[in-house]
């Protein structure tokens, strides 16, 4: 028997599969259908900072940087009339009740300020364990420390005093020492680092000669970035290793595996393919396991870690010959 069960980000998972947070896990008839095509868990769509943030303003009476600009306030007022919070954690209520898998909440930041005490909450409404998806974007160039860094230990540092559920961090690729970056965020408390989050990109329309929004999905290409930094910190980092973005179907599962994972995310596939695409992978996985005799996950997790393929770190093509 093929053995697919894995225990990863403090949690215990019938197979690696995890839908990565989207709005198809933000209501509890879809996070039913994807329990029923077979996902391992299910991260739920992102409470934002904001939203939180705004709740903090009414129940504390005090108004915080974060608004302080105007644009932002509008933004948080709109989550205010959508009762963003409330609903939130009736919604982990809800689905903790529907499904048997386990079910992760979502936060998105951007740095360490209130939200973080009210994460309790998360885990008071049933939540399984908690993502923070800590987003950063190095554009201001009078910005030359990594605050970054410090933000993820002191999130971690509060967040061990407010749960007892397991937490994990998804982050972003941008830093000119992000080997070590890592290494020291692997060392907190979190159960895992969920690499890498995918960030929203802009996009132009010509036409009307406006900024729109670029295209959602990832493409199956996009699995190179995240595969080389699973190699990489598969063999050094101190906590689990959740491979996100690009992850198309089984036999990109079966790489990051061997790159070092120990579960993989999966989101834009499902808009691309539907939710057969987890059944299939899951088939796709086992089918490979077999034909290559292995029983279990363990048996070939970080088998092609960086530690002995340089490729891993080559940023060059060569040339190839006249004309290449
Ligand atoms: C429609 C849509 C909504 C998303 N919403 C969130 C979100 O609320 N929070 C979050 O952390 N990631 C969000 N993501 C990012 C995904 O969780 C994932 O990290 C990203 O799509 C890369 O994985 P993929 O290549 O499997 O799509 C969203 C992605 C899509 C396509």
């Amino acid at each position: 028997m093929t053995d697919l069960s894995v225990e990863v980000a403090g949690l215990k998972l019938k197979n690696p599969l995890i839908i990565g947070s989207c709005s198809y896990t933000e209501s509890v008839e879809s996070i039913k259908k994807l329990e029923e095509a077979g996902a391992g868990a299910v991260v739920l769509k992102s409470l934002f900072q904001e939203q939180i943030m705004n709740d903090a303003y009414d129940t504390m009476g005090e108004i915080g940087s974060t608004f302080a600009h105007p644009e932002l306030n509008d933004y948080v007022r709109y989550f205010e009339e959508k009762n963003a919070v409330g609903n939130y954690l009736d919604l982990i209520v809800q689905a903790k009740a529907a499904v048997k898998i386990p079910v992760i909440a979502s936060i998105n930041c951007a740095s360490f300020d209130k939200w973080v005490e009210f994460s309790s909450e998360i885990e008071k409404a049933g939540a399984d364990g908690l993502e923070i998806n800590l987003y950063y974007l190095p554009s201001d160039p009078a910005v030359t420390d990594h605050t970054y860094v410090s933000t993820a230990l002191k999130i971690a540092a509060e967040l061990k005093k407010h749960l007892k559920i397991p937490f994990s961090f998804k982050l972003g690729y941008y830093s000119d020492t992000l080997a070590k970056d890592l290494l020291t965020i692997s060392r907190t408390d979190a159960k895992a680092l969920v690499l890498f989050n995918k960030p929203f990109n802009p996009d132009i329309d010509i036409e009307n000669e406006k900024m729109i929004s670029g295209y959602p999905y990832s493409a199956p290409s996009e699995i190179s970035n995240s595969l080389r930094w699973i190699a990489i910190m598969s063999d050094f980092a101190e906590t689990d290793l959740i491979a996100t973005t690009g992850v198309h179907n089984g036999q990109d599962i079966v790489k990051q595996i061997l790159a070092g994972a120990k579960a993989v995310q999966m989101t834009s596939s499902l808009y691309l393919n539907s939710f057969n695409v987890i059944g299939r992978s899951l088939n796709e996985l086992r089918s490979w396991m077999e034909k290559h005799n292995y029983k279990e996950l363990s048996a070939f997790r970080g088998k092609l870690s960086r530690k002995d393929n340089a490729i891993y770190d080559r940023v060059q093509f060569l040339r190839r010959g006249k004309g290449e």
